[in-house]
């Protein structure tokens, strides 16, 4: 995981160069607010997914952190069109992070300036190509996600991701890929980096937006889902309607697509990928490929 340059604060630097001062707000208290996105490789030209709805996604996040981006959504969509062709990346990762540089320490964050950094790097399937194809197996996390009067779903910030990685630690240390939170009711909400769909009886359902981010993968998945005729339904769910799911999935720009084949040692419907998460990953890989052309609005071409 390397590429040449990093954007910083308007400016081009050197992957190796790219560094803050130690008492950097943000490093202390978690406050920025980031994004995910990918770009891949199309017949016409590399292609970021939905860049406007990252972009805006962003900026609302600043908004609730109260954070100005010291920059116009025109100026972030540039750089990072930017940062992938001066890496001459043609399929990859990209992360914005908008966070509270350093002045005075303290909780307080409005004396330290707003800053921006955004990264792209090469970056293959996040579960591994494996997953993709056979599925993963997941727990349900003793971490539940935070209670939203303590802190907000809609943000994508930092300092949210220590509820992320207690339930990722959890995972991996108990030898599975992921892991599933609930909401603070207990019912299902979504992965550390994730949301989460299941099938059955050939409906698609996936949990409200209460206690979740809003997925930009999940309203992809919802519209081209509807667009290939499967009813789409949100539900409030406890974990036992998983194990008997005949099917379940993680969307998201990190996961794209990953089927769950086992949940909490339950083997999920067939105990592997099952035939409508094939349909709607090889669907949204050809949408994200530009081989959908009713979707090509989505795709922002790096020229
Ligand atoms: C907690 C959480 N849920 C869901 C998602 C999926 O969102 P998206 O599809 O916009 O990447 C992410 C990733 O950004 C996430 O961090």
């Amino acid at each position: 995981m390397e590429a040449e340059k990093i954007w910083m604060d308007g400016k081009l630097v050197n992957w190796n160069d790219a560094k803050v001062h130690v008492l950097t707000h943000a490093l202390h208290y978690g406050s920025g607010v980031f994004e995910g996105i990918r770009a891949y490789k199309t017949e016409q030209g590399t292609a970021v997914f939905r860049l406007k709805d990252h972009v805006d996604r962003l900026f609302n996040s600043a908004k609730i952190l109260r954070m100005d981006i010291p920059y116009t959504k025109e100026e972030i969509t540039k750089a990072i069109k930017e940062t992938i062709k001066v890496n001459k990346l043609d399929s990859c990762y990209i992360r914005p992070l908008v966070y509270r540089g350093f002045k005075k320490l303290g909780l307080n964050p409005f004396t330290c300036p707003v800053q921006v950094m955004i990264a792209a790097w090469e970056w293959g399937a996040y579960l591994g190509e494996e997953a993709l194809a056979k599925g993963i197996k997941a727990i349900i996390s003793s971490w539940q996600r935070s209670h939203i009067n303590s802190t907000s779903a809609k943000a994508k910030i930092c300092g949210n991701y220590i509820n992320s990685i207690f339930a990722n630690m959890e995972a991996v240390e108990s030898g599975v890929e992921e892991a599933i939170l609930l909401d603070s009711n207990g019912y299902v909400a979504e992965g550390p980096g994730e949301n989460i769909f299941w099938v059955k009886d050939g409906i698609v359902f996936t949990p409200p937006l209460t206690s979740v981010l809003e997925g930009i993968t999940r309203k992809t998945v919802i519209k081209i889902a509807s667009d290939m005729n499967f009813k789409i339904k949100e539900e409030f769910i406890a974990r036992d309607v998983l194990y008997l799911a005949d099917e379940a999935f993680f969307a998201g720009s990190a996961a794209e697509l990953t089927p769950i084949r086992e949940i909490d040692h339950h083997s999920i419907g067939s105990g592997s990928r099952g035939p409508v998460s094939k349909q709607l990953q090889e669907k949204l890989f050809n949408v994200f490929k530009g081989k959908e052309k009713q979707y090509n609005a989505w795709l922002d071409f790096v020229t």
